[in-house]
């Protein structure tokens, strides 16, 4: 091949869960769509099931320049990674994958289709290693986080919460205190609304140390990519942006693939959204029937892992506020399902009245059907930025991570909806759905229609994300030719 005109080849490295690795394929479809060439790298055990229950293969066919590659997460094929035990993955992360993917950019193995070496690694900045492995071996690394920007930043600062002592906390009572060493949040961000892993009396606990130091090694590689518009996270950004000055805002990106792809017409088909679960694709149906925006939509995303007593708390909770509700159960949702023959028939009555069950729903599609009127979440980044692009307001019951940032910015800074984090009690959940549905209606409205139309502006042409794609396009390009010197 002729040197100088190499086209790029980029690795694109998710993190490997659903969320994540959905926002990065769309990344490399733009990218496939702008010319350069992609390799993209997904554990085994993702990748299996991306195939078992998507197209994703027919998906990128068309891209003479993709493939994808695998490589072992180091972990038990019935290991369960989720709930708690998915920060397990880090450690055999480092001690097995690090030196395979190393092993495998040094012997050839992850060379494009026509052969050609990685130009530039993108891959996801909490696995940290291969900043490493690109420093080591020369090859220049993006970051990517699929997180918010405001979670980002508060993950950021942990090193500073820990030097002027606001952590750890002292307990239940302290999970209200003003926390004030978030650049920027000092007068809405509470203990509880700091990442999950800073629940913690030990400070030397490895989820908080990986967390604080692989956040800050992020702004060691060229660049990060950010899953967000600079409308929604302007000011949190320029926080950012003085510590790692190059950051490419590319969100929300299933909008903007949805944007190019129907700007060039391509197939509406590559629009089908991955999965690792079969989609029951039935309650469209069921919605088709309901009012208009009638009703609530529930779900809790990929990982999260409700006891029995909190399914039962949101179940009679839902069915008590005599609205109508469709909720996504994951066949691994509840942690133990021994009496599982022994729900009440109270609630079995309610929910063949009121509700739909479905194991895993086409979500982008519930979330803009005319009868969805809110979305009871989990708070994961994109489930919300979904919910802001379909202009629904949410009610917000973290889980874990970066998901009690988010809910606290979509109540408190973007006023699109309500926080119930740390309470699952049924008259609560009750209330909040009758609120959320009924009389705080109209607020909500009125914001979420005008972030949905800013969200949509940032993708169309000329707008923040749009650029900062056409930056990103160029700044690869010139790596490569740099590369080749
Ligand atoms: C994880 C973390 O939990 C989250 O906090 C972090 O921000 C990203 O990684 P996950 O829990 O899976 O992700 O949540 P989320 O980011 O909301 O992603 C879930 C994805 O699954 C969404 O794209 C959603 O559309 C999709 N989904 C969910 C479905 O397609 N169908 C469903 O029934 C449920």
């Amino acid at each position: 091949m002729e040197q100088g005109s190499q086209v790029p080849h980029v690795i694109i490295f998710p993190l490997p869960a659903l969320g994540p690795v959905n926002s990065t394929l769309k990344l490399a479809e733009l990218l496939s769509l702008a010319g350069l060439n992609i390799t993209f790298l997904n554990t085994d055990f993702n990748h299996d099931r991306l195939v078992l229950h998507s197209n994703i293969l027919d998906r990128f066919a068309s891209f003479p320049g993709f493939q994808f590659k695998t490589i072992p997460d180091g972990l038990p094929a019935d290991h369960p990674r989720a709930g708690d035990r998915f920060m397990e993955l880090f450690d055999s992360f480092k001690l097995v994958t690090k030196p395979l993917f190393r092993e495998m950019l040094c012997s050839g193995q992850l060379n494009s289709v026509t052969g050609q070496s990685v130009t530039c690694i993108i891959a996801d900045g909490i696995l940290s290693f291969p900043i490493d492995v690109g420093h080591e071996l020369g090859i220049p690394v993006i970051s990517i986080r699929t997180i918010s920007a405001c979670s980002f930043w508060a993950f950021f600062s942990i090193q500073d919460l820990i030097e002027a002592g606001e952590l750890p906390g002292r307990g239940h009572e302290d999970m209200d205190r003003l926390i004030t060493s978030v650049p920027g949040m000092e007068t809405f961000l509470r203990l509880r609304d700091l990442p999950s892993i800073c629940r913690t009396n030990n400070l030397e606990d490895p989820n908080l140390q990986h967390n604080a130091y692989a956040n800050r090694q992020s702004v060691q590689a060229h660049g990060l990519i950010l899953n967000t518009f600079e409308d929604l996270e302007g000011p949190i950004l320029s926080h950012i942006r003085s510590q790692c000055p190059k950051v490419y805002t590319l969100g929300p990106l299933h909008t903007f693939l949805k944007y190019r792809l129907e700007s060039e017409n391509a197939l509406l088909q590559s629009l089908a959204p991955n999965s690792i679960y079969k989609v029951d694709k039935s309650c469209i149906a069921w919605l088709n029937a309901q009012p208009l925006k009638s009703v609530i939509y529930v779900s809790f995303g990929s990982i999260t892992v409700l006891a029995r007593d909190e399914l039962m708390e949101f179940w009679y909770g839902l069915v008590n506020s005599k609205k109508r509700f469709l909720w996504v159960i994951r066949p691994d949702l509840v942690a133990q399902k021994d009496d599982e023959g022994q729900i009440p028939m109270e609630l079995l009555e309610g929910t063949k009245d009121m509700g739909y069950i479905v194991g895993w729903a086409p979500q982008e599609e519930v979330l803009a059907h005319q009868a969805v009127g809110g979305f009871l979440t989990h708070s994961g980044w994109n489930s919300t930025l979904e919910s802001i692009v379909a202009g629904v307001p949410m009610i917000c019951w973290s889980y874990f991570y970066d998901q009690q940032v988010n809910s606290r910015f979509v109540s408190e800074v973007w006023k699109l909806g309500m926080d119930m984090k740390d309470v699952c009690d049924r008259v609560i959940i009750e209330k909040m759905v009758n609120d959320l549905m009924g009389e705080k209606k109209e607020v909500f409205m009125k914001s979420t229609v005008e972030m949905a139309r800013l969200a949509n502006k940032s993708v169309s042409e000329g707008g923040s994300s749009y650029c900062n794609l056409n930056h990103l396009i160029e700044d690869i390009r010139l790596m490569s030719m740099t590369a080749v010197k």
